[in-house]
């Protein structure tokens, strides 16, 4: 839902930041801003500030930054939406009433998809569907669980489906925007889904959002999915995490299919989820992480399987999770294996899961030969590479003693190796330190590659405009009237927020980091709350009138030689005329 920019203004108004940041940091005063322990990364001395007067925060050490709203969003893990309902809680704003029209069609939505759903499972349990239910019980699912996930069959019909919603007063756009039904080139629709197992999606609120629907034999594709439409975003959403939520011990089982997921429910293990068809997203994570502190990695034993296992694990990561890897023998997935072995043989292989490295440290293994001389070397040396990231000595020690052992080298040479591998990591870092001290252009670059500057000098004016705005709104006279605007700059994240600062000023409107918080993405945001939370200039005046030179020159060498086009020259002309008043 879009909130109104007056209502957000009111709610951040009444939401200093720092009585907010101040109920998870303790802050101390230090010149104009508070400082504190960042809270987004570890460290010792406290690079957090917070700038009461501009109402944003920042970290010289990590980069976090924003207004309010997004510090909101980072530390409880919330979107914009969920973080603008947690602080109107706090402050006993009621939230603005959304459009009734709005509303209505989201729930007529709602409706259609759940009465789609009623409808599928329906058939399942008709003659109709009999063949699907027999499916389900051969791979081993009992009457309860089949109604507990709400499974269902799609009938093999054309139209079936379209004629059941119709019935009830849905429309063909309803269903089509569900992705229920698809057009066909005469201009008629279909049933998408049709001779399939259906699973429900459904989200934590318990709405059915979505489906995926399973053919009962080899045929392709094995599972169709709706696509994503306004209630439904596949990498948002987890499957059973409507019910995995409920579960108490701040762990979820992450697996990689439907099916697996629903015969680890009815073995027990409630707190097992999916992913929807596509790869595990960085959202997705963060979705885990409101629920859980610690996940379990289950994917099939296939190859396929744990280089999926991999690149999940770097998508947690920044989730700061403790992740475990758990490992099925026999190349099985969960389901096949609980149906073969049993709960009691799944739980010894949940208790065994293995921590992060060790995962790791054997695939490293499994690429080395350790039958020759050259396998275990190899071995040995990406074994250390990647031991000496441990920063615990402990650790180190531990894990180097396993690795020797399975790995058949000696722990001497492994340790020796892996301290070797530290000395040469922190040369670099130190050098990367000093490199970076010795030249503070590169500092000011932005953190995201997307967002670097080619022109850093002239990004710094560029930088320096923007604080200026948002100070001295004003300044936007200024700048106007030296015939320059948000078209001049050279970097297009910066002209981006430029523009935006200039059509706030033209439209009366003073700029607040409530309503940038809605318009930038989060990372453009931090990279904000940086470019505001540099040291005011002294003399705000002539700060401004370098920043003109700066930007004037470079528009200079950006713009083709004098008299090369000379509609343009004249227009620059017209230009200059207006705007050596007082600036020079
Ligand atoms: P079974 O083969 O019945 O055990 O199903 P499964 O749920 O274990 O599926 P599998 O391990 O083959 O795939 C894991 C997940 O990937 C599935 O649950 C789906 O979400 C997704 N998936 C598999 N095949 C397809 C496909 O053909 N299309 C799409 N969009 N997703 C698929
Ligand atoms: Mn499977």
């Amino acid at each position: 839902m879009a909130f109104p920019e007056s209502f957000l203004d009111d709610l951040a108004a009444r939401s200093d930041i720092y009585d907010i940041v101040s109920r998870y940091v303790t802050l101390k005063k230090s010149g104009s801003n508070w400082f504190g322990l960042c809270p987004f990364h570890s460290e010792k001395t406290g690079s957090f500030s917070v700038n009461t007067e501009k109402q944003i925060y920042h970290c010289f050490g990590c980069g976090a930054g924003g207004s309010v709203y997004n510090f909101i969003m980072q530390i409880e893990n919330l979107s914009f939406p969920e973080a603008v309902e947690f602080l109107a809680n706090l402050a006993g704003v009621p939230l603005p009433q959304e459009d009734t029209r709005e509303r209505d069609n989201r729930k007529r939505l709602l409706e259609c998809s759940r009465d789609a759903a009623r409808f599928f499972f329906q058939v399942l349990h008709s003659p109709e569907g009999k063949i699907g239910y027999d499916y389900l019980i051969r791979r081993g699912l009992r009457p309860g669980t089949i109604r507990h996930f709400g499974l269902g069959f799609a009938p093999d019909s054309w139209d079936k489906l379209m004629n059941h919603l119709a019935a009830k007063g849905y429309t063909k756009s309803e269903m089509r925007e569900l992705g229920l039904i698809k057009a066909n080139q005469k201009g008629g629709f279909y049933d998408q889904f049709r001779n399939r197992i259906m699973f429900p999606i459904i989200d934590v609120r318990g709405n059915v959002i979505a489906f995926g629907g399973r053919v009962m034999d080899d045929s392709k594709p094995k599972y169709l999915n709706s696509p994503e439409h306004q209630l439904f975003s596949k990498s948002r959403n987890l499957f059973a995490l409507n019910y995995a939520k409920k579960t108490t011990g701040r762990r979820l089982i992450l697996a990689e299919g439907y099916m697996d997921v629903i015969a680890l429910h009815q073995a027990g293990f409630t707190e097992a989820v999916a992913s929807l068809g596509t790869a595990l997203t960085p959202d997705q994570a963060k979705l885990i992480k409101r629920f859980a502190d610690e996940v379990v990695i289950s994917y099939d034993a296939d190859e396929a399987g744990q280089k999926a296992t991999s690149r999940a694990m770097e998508i947690l990561k920044p989730e700061d999770l403790k992740v475990r890897i758990l490992r099925i023998p026999g190349a099985k997935d969960p389901d096949e294996f609980i149906r073969e072995h049993g709960r009691e043989a799944f739980s010894a292989l949940l208790e065994r899961s293995e921590d992060h490295m060790e995962f790791v440290l054997d695939r490293i293994r499994a690429k080395c030969d350790l039958e020759t001389d050259e396998g275990r070397v190899n071995f040995l040396k990406e074994a250390a590479k990647t031991l000496a990231r441990l920063s615990s000595p402990i650790e180190r020690e531990i894990y180097a003693s396993r690795a020797a052992a399975s790995g058949s080298v000696s722990k001497d040479a492994l340790l020796s190796e892996i301290e070797r591998n530290r000395r040469a990591y922190q040369r670099r870092a130190k050098n990367e330190e000093t490199r970076k001290l010795l030249s503070p252009e590169k500092n000011a670059q932005p953190a995201s590659r997307a967002l670097r500057y080619t022109d850093v000098k002239t990004a710094r004016a560029e930088e320096g405009i923007i604080a200026l705005l948002y100070r001295e709104p004003e300044f936007a006279g200024a700048l106007a009237a030296a015939g320059l605007s948000d078209g001049d700059f050279t970097s297009p994240f910066l002209q981006k927020i430029c523009r935006f600062f200039l059509d706030q000023y033209r439209a009366g409107n003073s700029v607040t980091s409530a309503a940038l918080s809605q318009c930038l993405e989060p990372g453009e945001m931090s990279e904000l709350g940086r470019i505001l939370s540099a040291p005011d200039q002294g003399d705000s005046a002539s700060a401004g009138r370098d920043y003109i030179r700066i930007l004037k020159e470079s528009r200079a060498k950006h713009q083709p030689a004098d008299g090369a086009d000379p509609l343009l020259a004249m227009r620059d002309l017209h230009k200059e005329k207006k705007s050596y008043g007082g600036t020079k």
